[in-house]
């Protein structure tokens, strides 16, 4: 179903070029009767051939069109897979000509619990990570100073201590940033199951999941926590979202973050992005969500639908238009989104390290794209999962914060260097993740 006021504008425009039209079509006087009915047929056919076509174009158009809020109806929809920039999501001034992305077919499970994990899901590779919590060094950095060699040892899975971001630099010496008070943290420890989100230096709206999609057991059981900084802070109170005595908005339990570790907020918010992990050290199970999109599913069905269904323990999803990673670096450089000597060192380094282009061809291709969406991830807090997350987390530290240009190649050396020991990453359709969350865009700037 289309719903209404979508499709009205559109028709309202055409029934007035109709009537106008109409009028020529039927002046008193001019023309015999037949003719007028002749001329009435005409343009009551052209009118209902461009309403069709109109329609088609436009009326399933608005689907896409983010700034709106539509109920979706998944199970109606089939997957079209049309191209749009993802940056002109980010950039709503222009308004270029926007292509389509429906969602798709979601089967979600009645809502259910915790209670309904599998038994043999945990049942992933085993190993154990201890992190690098301090180097002495007098210019300390939230993600360290890890070396080349370091970094290549880092990526095989066994217990070993790697870099994670979090390192504080040698006694008395200032904060290496993400500065959480103490009973954020208190709360943060509890958590079991997290959706989580972050809005810094008030680069989008604050957008409340949707609470009647939100079972009862996930209001109660899971942790939704949205990272800010004070300006954000300031701004959302501004605006009236004042967060409750207890420090909620909604449902979003509202964290402030104080002492960015970056200048670069796009790498700011890459901290709650990949290191859930660290930040909720008693989770399971975690949920990323972009400020720019609103959860409209409860979080156990995402849970199950992405994790426990495919048995995998890692679920992001592809990209909408782009698998090679030689095509998102030239979309990187063409809309201008980084410094392009940076991006040039960072694609230079992986491809001599193995990184290869995307192979459509091939029937063993490790994923269906090497270009992530990851503005959805779903997790479970498996070793091989944690270690991803880190390793990922490392190369946006180390190069730039575009992570779209790091996942496939962090991805395949993580594969290459564990032969025996297998990541069960599930990388699902950009349209499924359509089907469970609203996508808006970022807030003007
Ligand atoms: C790795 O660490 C785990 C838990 O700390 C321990 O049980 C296991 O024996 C260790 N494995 C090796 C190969 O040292
Ligand atoms: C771009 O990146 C290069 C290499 O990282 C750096 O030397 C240069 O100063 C950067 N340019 C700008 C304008 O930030």
């Amino acid at each position: 179903m289309l719903p209404e006021r979508r499709g009205v504008p559109v028709g309202s425009d055409l029934v007035k070029a109709a009537d106008h039209n109409g009028d020529h079509g039927l002046r008193p006087g001019r023309r015999s009767r037949r003719s007028g009915r002749r001329r009435l047929l005409f343009w009551l056919f052209s009118f209902a051939a461009l309403f069709s076509i109109c329609f088609a174009i436009f009326g399933f158009k608005m689907f896409s069109h983010g700034v709106e809020d539509h109920q979706t109806i998944p199970s109606l929809r089939t997957t079209k897979d049309i191209s749009i920039e993802s940056d002109t999501l980010e950039k709503p001034k222009k308004k270029p000509h926007r292509a389509r992305f429906n969602p798709c077919e979601v089967q979600l499970r009645d809502p259910i619990d915790l209670l309904n994990e599998p038994k043999s899901f945990w049942n992933f590779v085993s190993f154990s990570s201890q992190y690098v919590q301090k180097e002495d060094i007098i210019t300390p950095r939230f993600g360290g100073h890890q070396t080349l060699k370091e970094r290549e040892q880092s990526f095989h899975a066994t217990n070993q201590t790697i870099h994670c971001g979090f390192i504080k630099g040698p006694e008395g010496y200032p904060s290496t940033g993400f500065d959480l008070v103490n009973e954020d943290k208190m709360y943060m420890n509890t958590c079991t199951v997290v959706v989580s989100s972050c809005i810094f230096g008030s680069s989008d709206f604050l957008r409340r999941p949707t609470s009647k999609m939100i079972s009862e057991y996930s209001k109660k059981n899971v942790c939704f926590v949205m990272f800010v900084d004070k300006e954000t802070l300031v701004k959302l109170s501004k605006e009236g979202s004042v967060p409750d005595e207890k420090g909620f908005i909604g449902l979003w339990r509202i964290v402030v973050v104080n002492n960015l570790p970056y200048d670069d907020m796009r790498k700011t918010g890459k901290v709650p992005k990949f290191l859930s992990h660290r930040l909720f050290p008693s989770a399971r199970y975690s949920i990323w969500l972009d400020s720019k999109m609103r959860l409209h599913t409860d979080p156990i069905q995402i849970i199950e639908y992405f994790l426990w269904r495919k048995k995998s323990e890692y679920a992001i999803s592809n990209h909408y238009t782009r698998h090679c990673v030689w095509d998102e670096v030239q979309q990187n450089k063409r809309l201008n989104k980084y410094n392009h000597t940076a991006i040039d060192q960072q694609f230079l380094f992986y491809q001599s390290d193995g990184l290869h282009k995307f192979d459509h061809s091939d029937p063993n291709k490790p994923l269906p794209s090497y270009v992530p969406e990851g503005s959805f991830i779903v997790r479970a807090h498996t070793p091989m999962s944690n270690l991803f997350s880190c390793l990922w987390f490392n190369e946006v530290d180390r190069f730039t914060s575009r992570d779209q240009l790091s996942f496939g190649y962090t991805f395949l050396k993580f594969k290459r260097m564990n032969p025996d020991k297998p990541f069960v990453l599930h990388m699902f359709k950009d349209c499924e993740r359509r089907a469970i969350t609203k996508l808006f865009h970022h807030r003007n700037p």
